[in-house]
């Protein structure tokens, strides 16, 4: 039976992807700091679930994330799905400070704890590290100065053990998802009326496509591919004048 962890695990894109696994016949890991929710994924799926309570900001964050390995006996893949923090145009400082706690250090923590895992472990078949991260992390956004550049640092972070694997033979491949906005918890401290919003019905089954089949970077959706492309286009100088506020 295939294992996948998930941190990130009791709401959101996670929640539904670890049910969907979980339905497909893998063993899930799940994990986050409110363990309420995730014995609700255990009292589904009592067999194949087994969660941990894990604040990735914790000290303990990779001693109990490599305890849950050994619980599933072993790891196919790690989906880093905690996140926080999109809107920031005040720059409430705290709210930067935990955006970069969770999605700089926390997503470092855990998906360094996870190469070395596959690193150590190079006679098993392929793993896999998989990350949601955005398409927020195409420029610097003056509304998400934290969480885009966040992102940008995931973006470049998974590029290097994409290289670093390569180099070292270490058999595990990489998985950067790029979602742009999805209905969840995560959206509702900033703007009710977002453009191209896209429900869980509809990402969930594109994240693990971009699982399953090992893409190396997935944008969701196409239009948001072509969006951020445009993006991309425009020079600083143009950018600084945009006034992006959804
Ligand atoms: N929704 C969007 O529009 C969107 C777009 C692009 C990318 N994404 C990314 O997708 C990922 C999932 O977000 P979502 O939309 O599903 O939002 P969500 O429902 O708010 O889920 C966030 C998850 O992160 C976990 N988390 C937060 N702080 C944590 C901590 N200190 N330790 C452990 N877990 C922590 C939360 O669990 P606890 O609170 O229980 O700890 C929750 O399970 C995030 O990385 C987000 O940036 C979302």
């Amino acid at each position: 039976m295939r294992k996948i962890i998930i941190i990130g695990a009791s709401s959101g894109i996670g929640m539904r992807v670890a049910a969907d696994f979980a339905r497909m016949g893998w063993r899930v890991g799940v994990a986050a700091r409110r363990g309420e929710l995730l014995k609700t994924l255990k009292d589904q799926f009592p067999d194949r679930v087994e969660y941990s309570e894990i604040d990735v900001t914790a000290p303990d964050a990779v001693e109990r994330f490599n305890d849950l390995i050994e619980t599933l006996d072993g790891m196919d893949v790690l989906l880093y799905a905690a996140g926080c923090g999109w809107y920031n145009p005040a720059l409430d400082p705290a709210d930067d400070e935990r955006t970069v706690q969770v999605n700089v250090l926390g997503f470092t923590k855990i998906v360094n704890a996870a190469y070395r895992y596959y690193k150590q472990t190079a006679n098993v078949s392929r793993g896999r590290i998989a990350v949601l991260t955005s398409v927020a992390g195409v420029k610097g956004l003056g509304i998400s100065a934290a969480y885009s550049a966040s992102k940008r640092y995931q973006w470049t972070y998974l590029q290097a053990l994409d290289q670093l694997a390569h180099q070292q033979h270490v058999n595990v491949g990489i998985t950067d998802i790029r979602p742009g906005f999805v209905r969840t918890d995560l959206l509702k401290n900033g703007p009710t009326d977002l453009p191209m919003v896209m429900s869980l019905d509809y990402v969930a089954p594109r994240v693990e496509r971009a699982i399953l089949r090992g893409y190396r970077v997935a944008t969701i959706d196409s239009r948001w591919a072509v969006v951020t492309g445009l993006w991309r286009m425009i020079p600083a100088c143009l950018w600084r004048r945009l006034a992006i506020d959804f």
